[in-house]
């Protein structure tokens, strides 16, 4: 079982594999014991957490007052005034919580250790703050919202990082007639409200073959719900995005619904928002499924869920152009906010990029992608602008494969130096070699 230690920052660099290890050429133990967030767990074959993940675990951009991702946050929770407001849920959750909660089947890709942070085979970090929904909706809840950073395996660039924010929000209510009336009068109002706004809509259809109501509901139920789900979310995105994107008749905010697919959620949507000529990915959401409600004890009530990346939104709406720079604790980048206000980034001057390239034979098992991206990431952290696999190709008579790493190394605050850059890629080198077994050719 896991015990109770010092805060993990403290003990990281000597209870954890060593983050700078230099001209040694031995394989870096696996250690046994994993210490994240003041326990201390015990290791196994799924533990994949690197100490550079597990520092973003105490920074909560979310509660940071005046950060871009705090003031999204405030904003979000303003228009659902009503709604429990959630923010403090630990990251560390069960693959049930992530996963089984929420109906994912047992072969779902997002299970893969090469897709999410496992400390071991019984606890993760949330990939999405639906891991919450059971423990929220048990807790008695019927409105609530929470914001809180998820943790996914993924590329590197300027609009991926392996850490983000999300916010869920569900609505649930009772399916007698006076409660439904209730819901209905609710969007009764909020279409009320969209009439007189500068928001252009393009729908789906509330209920169709291939996005369905489930069998356990009435299907006007489930269209009682939908269409409330859909105006209470509209009208979020005109809270939004209104002031910036529709401020003109002939530039109306546009919206857009899809039909989307989601385990936990039946019918499911995704909503893009029309910003700056581009279609932007918001949210995703749907009616609640049933076994969602069953295993958190609410009976006789149904419901909506969405939940909305916010980098994505804070990016376009203070032109952020890079999404490392949300981490910065630089003050040239701190002091331009302030709670509650939303305003343009002025970029301070951009220091130049450098990039170094590395070509490996693989290992016979290979390597996964992801697995090159955090071991980048472990050694040089936000100096990593971008991590781009450039070529791959397979011996035509060993069958031995190879890639080529390019890494655009580049700080937000400082200019980098060549020897500095050059130790960073010997670094990558040799924790390729002594992890990866790879071959540097
Ligand atoms: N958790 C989903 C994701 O991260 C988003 C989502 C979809 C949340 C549907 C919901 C929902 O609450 O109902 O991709």
């Amino acid at each position: 079982m896991a015990t109770k230690v010092l805060q993990f920052s403290r003990v990281r660099s000597s209870a954890w594999r060593p983050l700078l290890r230099r001209h040694t050429s031995t394989a870096a133990p696996t250690p046994s014991e994993i210490p994240v967030l003041g326990t201390v767990y015990p290791a196994d074959a799924y533990t994949n957490i690197t100490p550079t993940i597990a520092a973003k675990l105490t920074r909560r951009l979310h509660a940071q007052d005046g950060h871009p991702i705090a003031t999204l946050r405030g904003l979000i929770e303003s228009h659902f005034p009503d709604y429990a407001h959630l923010s403090s849920l630990s990251p560390i959750v069960t693959p049930h919580q992530n996963f089984d909660s929420l109906s994912f089947p047992a072969d779902h890709p997002g299970r893969a250790k090469t897709d999410s942070y496992y400390i071991n085979k019984d606890y993760m970090l949330r990939t999405h703050t639906s891991a919450h929904e059971v423990d929220v909706f048990t807790s008695g809840s019927e409105r609530w919202l929470l914001t809180a950073d998820v943790y996914r395996r993924d590329e590197i660039d300027a609009s991926h990082y392996p850490v983000f924010h999300q916010t869920e929000g569900a609505k649930i209510f009772q399916t007698d007639a006076a409660s439904l009336e209730a819901v209905e009068e609710d969007s009764r109002r909020l279409e009320r409200e969209l009439a007189q706004s500068n928001i252009v809509i393009e729908d789906v259809p509330h209920l169709s073959s291939t996005n369905p109501a489930q069998s356990v509901h009435n299907p006007r139920h489930s269209e009682i719900a939908a269409k409330n789900l859909k105006l209470s979310l509209n009208s979020l995105m005109y809270t939004l995005f209104g002031g910036v994107a529709g401020a003109t008749k002939e530039d109306p905010l546009r919206v857009r619904w899809i039909e989307a697919f989601f385990p936990f959620t039946s019918p499911s949507y995704e909503v893009e928002v029309f910003f700056r000529g581009k279609w932007l990915e918001i949210l995703g959401c749907g009616v609640v499924a049933q076994p969602t409600l069953d295993r958190s004890n609410v009976v006789n009530k149904m419901g909506w869920a969405f939940g909305l990346g916010l980098e994505r939104i804070a990016m376009v709406l203070y032109s952020i152009p890079d999404i490392r720079l949300f981490w910065s604790e630089d003050e040239r980048f701190l002091s331009q906010f302030s709670q509650g206000k939303i305003n343009t980034f002025k970029p301070y001057s951009k220091y130049p990029a450098s990039y170094r390239d590395v070509s490996l034979w693989l290992p016979s098992d290979g390597l996964h992608d992801n697995d090159v991206y955090d071991l980048v990431r472990d050694v040089a952290g936000d100096l990593v602008e971008d991590v781009a696999i450039i070529d791959r190709f397979t011996h035509p008579k060993t069958e031995r494969q190879s890639m080529t790493v390019r890494t655009n190394f580049r700080s937000m605050d400082r200019s980098l130096v060549k020897d500095e850059v050059n130790e960073l890629q010997a670094q990558v080198q040799s924790r390729l070699k002594e992890q990866f077994r790879v071959e540097i050719r």
